[in-house]
């Protein structure tokens, strides 16, 4: 009995230990990093968290370039404006696969735009962009859609008279239904119940990642699979987006118009135009993807820049003033805000690019892989390597910004007050997997945001003397939830 519990103790060490010394070999061509631990790598170092803050330790110790391991598989992780814009821009083509992961595959599997490589990212990615284009171009252009979301969010703020609130339910409807109206061809009511469901999967399915859960499942899938936990959570959410996106396709099927009104109408005539074409990877599994996708890149992302940019101007209130002056200077109060007015409004179109660089939502931007052998900055990158762009590294690169660790919209203003574009501003990541959705989510920025501070105030409620600007860190780094006062201004 003890001979074979000993066997056994010496087996399992054996294994660790030739895992060990795989990893070390593994490792030796890559860039420097810490030491990874068999079977989990360096997973113990990120307390499960690719953003923690033990990784500026990393890159004094290590350099610009290094490798941490998570669990078995190497990620290269990138810093610095140099490293990371000569990545993306100069080495885009080598760098435009997206890793797959367990819980991932079990999921969206390789489907639609965000997690596809090849032919179908290629496919699906350059039919997403052609259609935001044309809905753009259509009677009732995307920019109209939005501008008529502003209006309503003035009101539901307005009829809350001043009271304390949470700002975010509001925002999340406004945001939600722009997506809502280019996949659909429709708005929700802010009291649908479908649409709160539809919300609180999106918010689930992109919070996810957050937790220590969805690492496990990426490190033991075959037993995570089989045992309960709140990752059975995960799924049942995803086949709720599901069954409504499927919901929504059978019945643009059935209105078919001559006219297509909206994705899901240009997909299906996409698929028919298709037809017999071996190559087409149009189809009803891909275009359920792409909806899903947009969905979700499209919701939060949004909605959380927006969350940042009243509780700054809440506690800042002097950039505030400043915003509403130059808007009441330049806009009259009837005059109805489209994207082409940002050109006339500088110092408020500085604050809304500062609200992104400082806010910072999505610091690691999101892992490549590289498809075709490279070399960055003098280290050989395989075909198959994980690539971390970090993004926050560029957005707070010093040598780029006077101020980077403090909210100043002067970076993006030369001394006369004039606009200024930044090289070093890539919020929405840049190269050819640059974020999909950035023209429409700066043109929902900038008509929200001077939509809701043209009409309100926003303050702190009575009696409260702080605002609490610490960060969450999930899928995007998002602000504690807050009670702010919409004070009516006009
Ligand atoms: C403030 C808002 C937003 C921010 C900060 C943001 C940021 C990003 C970033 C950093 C990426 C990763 C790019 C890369 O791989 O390097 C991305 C990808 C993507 N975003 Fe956005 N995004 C925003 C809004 C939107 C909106 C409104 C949409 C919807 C139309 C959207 C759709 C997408 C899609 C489909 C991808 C995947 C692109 C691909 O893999 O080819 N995003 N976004
Ligand atoms: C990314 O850069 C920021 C800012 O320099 C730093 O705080 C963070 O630790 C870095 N993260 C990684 C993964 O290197």
């Amino acid at each position: 009995m003890l001979a074979l519990s000993e066997f056994l103790v010496a087996l399992i060490l054996f294994f660790l230990i030739a895992h060990f010394l795989k990893l070390q070999w593994a490792g030796r061509r890559l860039p420097p990093g810490p030491t990874p631990l068999p079977v989990i790598g360096n997973l113990w170092l990120l307390n499960f968290h690719i953003h923690h803050d033990q990784f500026i330790q990393l890159a004094k110790t290590y350099g610009n370039v290094f490798t941490v391991w998570l669990g078995q598989r190497p990620v290269i992780v990138l810093n610095g404006y140099r490293t990371v814009k000569d990545a993306l821009v100069s080495h885009s083509e080598e760098l435009t696969g997206r890793p797959t992961f367990p819980l991932q595959l079990a999921t969206s599997g390789s489907k639609g735009i965000i997690t596809s490589n090849g032919h179908i990212w290629k496919q699906q990615r350059r039919f997403g962009l052609m259609t935001l284009r044309n809905l753009g171009l259509g009677k009732r252009s995307l920019e109209e859609r939005i501008q008529e979301e502003a209006q309503q969010l003035v009101e539901v703020f307005s009829a809350e008279r001043g009271r304390p609130i949470d700002p975010l339910p509001f925002i999340v409807n406004a945001v939600a239904n722009v997506i809502c109206s280019v996949v659909f061809g429709h708005r929700f009511s802010i009291d649908d119940d479908v649409f709160h469901q539809l919300i609180e999967a999106t918010a689930f399915l992109i919070n996810a990642r957050k937790h220590a859960w969805s690492r496990i499942y990426d490190l033991f899938p075959w037993l995570m699979e089989r045992i309960p936990g709140p990752h059975k959570m995960l799924f049942h959410h995803w086949k709720q987006l599901r069954s409504y996106i499927k919901q929504e396709i059978r019945s643009h099927r059935e209105h078919m118009t001559s006219e297509p009104q909206d994705l899901i109408d240009f997909y299906l005539n996409q698929i028919s135009k298709t037809k017999g074409d071996p190559f087409s990877t149009y189809d009803e599994e891909n275009m359920i993807q792409v909806v899903h996708d947009l969905f979700l890149a499209g919701s939060e992302t949004t909605t959380t820049t927006l969350r940042w940019a009243v509780l700054y101007m809440v506690k800042y209130p002097e950039i505030q003033e400043k915003v509403q002056k130059e808007l009441d200077a330049v806009l009259g109060s009837s005059h109805i805000i489209c994207y082409e007015d940002r050109k006339r409004l500088p110092y408020t179109n500085a604050v809304i690019h500062e609200v992104q660089r400082y806010g910072n939502i999505v610091p690691v931007g999101v892992p490549r892989l590289c498809v075709k052998q490279t070399t960055l900055q003098e280290f050989p990158i395989n075909k198959g390597t994980i690539v971390l762009p970090n993004l926050s590294s560029v957005l707070y690169d010093p040598e780029h910004w006077e101020t980077p660790r403090r909210f100043n919209p002067s970076h993006f203003l030369d001394k006369e007050g004039n606009f200024v574009s930044k090289e070093a501003f890539i919020p929405f990541s840049a190269g050819q997997r640059v974020c999909l959705g950035e023209q429409l989510a700066r043109t929902e920025l900038f008509i929200f945001f001077t939509n809701l501070f043209r009409a309100f105030t926003f303050q702190l409620p009575a009696g409260t003397t702080r605002i609490n600007s610490d960060i969450i860190v999930a899928a995007t780094i998002q602000p504690h939830p807050y009670k702010i006062c919409a004070i009516q201004r006009l």
